[in-house]
């Protein structure tokens, strides 16, 4: 078997594009390995959302100049966001690339890496193509999965590239989707996690229309599955339907992604985002009335051009309000194409990296709240792995998306959905010890 050596950069969506680029390989009797040194095939499937992601992949070619030089016949191919921002440019600026391909042809990819071994002269498809719904694997599913559900993205948030990079928005019929959850709870799968860039825009460009609180309740259906996920959701397609569903729906976990980006009013209009800080707080309220146990995670951006001080403390104060699980903070990046990278005003690094500090403290501070109110707690954990620093030790996640690490060597293993006391809270996550279900407060709705 000829070896494929995959990198992945990114969201997870790529890392879900990847299982399937390696799966149809596979079927051209393609196999995994992870010495890049091994293999005849190397894949880098990019992301273009900030520039600092697109500087990598440039980075990595150059590590991997040398390696061909040694191996001529080594074919390496770029895919995902940034073979569909960069077109040709990318083999101009690194000659050692053979392939450059976007979403759209991952279908093809069979095709495409066979005509680049053949011809030997590079390949570029970065073409439209009509949406089909790749399920191959390269080998069983863990007991969690992600399962795209749409593609591509309608807003038009006036710093982000995705909308250029994976096309307009398409949802896969929830026939083909259930279809995949059902193979993949037949192999041991216990967690699915829905994504789309926009997933909360579910299913409105469908003949019939339907929503993400319908494809809830089929997927709740789907007998052996125990936990759905969903990311990424936008304020400004939260319906009371949802909100409704993440009540009802009993698999639905007690976690909710909902990016802020910005707590100032006159940022949030200059990103053209579709709601107010009024606005989110009032959906936060709701969501937390339906859901008590609910916890929030968020994405926000410092240093968009024009943001003031004034600004970011609008920022600071929201986090605190909401009171997050998880914050992640990224530094303004203009991006080629999109309005904002055109905007006046825009924001020096070094104040950018001041900014990024102080919210980080905040986000410090508020999410250690947060994890004291879960010591004590015996929580629903699935076992999905060995905990990353101590390998005698089994790792999970809680509904409400905590890590977990606790003793349960020869007691329970992976796969298993077991209760958990948290005895224990560390910065990055929870230290527990197994539980008799009869404790467990937060097993399920
Ligand atoms: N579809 C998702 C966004 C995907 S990008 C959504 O609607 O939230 C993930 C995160 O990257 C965004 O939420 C945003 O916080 C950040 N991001 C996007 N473009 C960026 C840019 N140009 N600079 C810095 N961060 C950016
Ligand atoms: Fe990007 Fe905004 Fe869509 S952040 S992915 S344009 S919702």
């Amino acid at each position: 078997m000829a070896k494929l050596h995959l990198i992945t950069y990114g969201c997870q969506m790529n890392e879900y594009d990847s299982e399937r680029v390696a799966g149809l390989l596979r079927e051209r009797d393609y196999e995994l390995t992870a010495d890049e040194g091994d293999a005849d095939v190397i894949l880098l499937n990019t992301c273009a959302i900030r520039e600092k992601a697109e500087d990598k992949v440039f980075s990595k070619l150059g590590e991997l100049r040398a390696l061909k030089r040694d191996k001529p016949s080594l074919l390496i191919g770029v895919m995902g966001c940034m073979a569909q921002l960069r077109k040709g440019a990318i083999q101009q600026r690194a000659p050692i690339v053979d392939l450059v391909f976007g979403s759209p042809a991952i279908a093809r990819v069979g095709e495409l890496v066979e005509r680049a071994r053949r011809e030997g002269r590079p390949v570029l498809d970065v073409g439209e193509a009509p949406l089909v719904k790749v399920t191959s694997r390269p080998g069983r599913p863990g007991p969690k999965a992600f399962v795209t559900v749409m593609e591509g993205c309608d807003k038009h948030c006036t710093f982000c590239v995705v909308p250029r990079t994976r096309g307009r928005e398409r949802s896969h019929p929830p026939e083909a989707i259930v279809a995949e959850i059902e193979g993949l709870v037949a192999e041991g799968c216990r967690e699915v996690t829905l994504l789309g860039q926009t997933v909360n825009a579910y299913g409105r460009d469908l003949t019939p229309p339907t929503d993400l609180a319908e494809l809830f309740a089929r997927v709740n259906d789907v007998e052996g599955l125990a936990r759905i996920r969903f990311t990424t959701s936008n304020p400004y397609n939260l319906t009371p339907a949802l909100i409704r569903a993440i009540r009802e729906v009993e698999k639905v976990c007690e976690w909710f992604h909902l990016p802020l980006q910005s707590g100032s009013d006159r940022v949030l209009a200059r990103m053209n985002r579709g709601y107010t800080r009024a606005r989110y707080l009032e959906l936060v309220d709701a969501l937390r009335e339906a859901e008590p146990a609910l916890a929030f995670s968020t994405d926000i951006i410092v240093g968009f051009p024009g943001e003031t001080e004034g600004d970011l403390e609008a920022t600071l104060e929201t986090i605190e309000r909401v009171s997050y699980d998880n914050v992640f903070v990224f530094r303004y990046s203009p991006r080629p194409g999109t309005p904002a990278a055109a905007m006046p005003e825009q924001i020096p690094d070094e104040v950018k990296a001041r900014r990024n500090a102080r919210v980080l403290d905040v986000v410090q501070r508020v999410t250690a709240a947060r994890s004291r109110l879960l010591a004590g707690r015996t929580m629903e954990v699935l076992v999905d792995g060995t905990s990353r620093k101590n390998p005698g030790e089994l790792s999970g996640r809680t509904r409400c998306n905590r890590v977990v690490n606790f003793d349960g060597a020869g007691r329970t293993t992976v796969g298993d959905i077991v209760p958990v006391q948290v005895t224990e809270v560390l910065p990055h996550s929870l230290r527990g010890a197994l539980a008799t279900p009869e404790e467990a407060v937060c097993w399920s709705k």
